[in-house]
């Protein structure tokens, strides 16, 4: 009987932590596509597809890692930009990942090979 509790506890355990770490990786589609076509699309356009800004780069289609790393260069100042550091610094790692992903699933950049 013991044991039986014992193991129990231990399985709610791993469950729980294994819910834990699912949250943490799990990215806010909504809130990254509300900032991303309410912010972001004013010089990247729709889904990243369109820019209207000169200098402005496509983000649709483009590797997660790359976005990712791009957006933490701007926010903590090791890439300059006017535009995207003023848009980047008040960005929390949270809103960086998530606009990274929401990008990075859009059709867009694609190669055929
Ligand atoms: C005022 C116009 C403007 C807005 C708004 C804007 N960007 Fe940018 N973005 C630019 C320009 C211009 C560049 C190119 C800057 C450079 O050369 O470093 C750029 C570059 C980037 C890059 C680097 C891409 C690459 O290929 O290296 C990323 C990532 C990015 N923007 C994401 C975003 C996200 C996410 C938002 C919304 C939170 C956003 N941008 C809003 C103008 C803008």
């Amino acid at each position: 009987m013991k044991t039986a509790a014992r193991r129990l506890f231990r399985a709610v355990v791993l469950c729980t932590s294994l819910g834990a770490n699912l949250a943490a990786v799990a990215h806010n589609d909504s809130a990254a596509k509300k900032m991303a076509e309410g912010t972001c699309a004013g010089c990247h356009g729709p889904m990243g597809n369109k820019p209207t800004v000169p200098g402005a780069p496509r983000l649709a289609g483009q590797q997660y890692e790359y976005l990712r790393q791009a957006l933490a260069a701007y926010h903590n100042g090791s890439r300059q930009n006017p535009m995207m550091s003023a848009i980047a610094q008040p960005l929390t790692p949270n809103e960086i990942d998530d606009l990274a992903w929401y990008y990075s699933r859009q059709r867009g950049l694609s190669s055929k090979y």
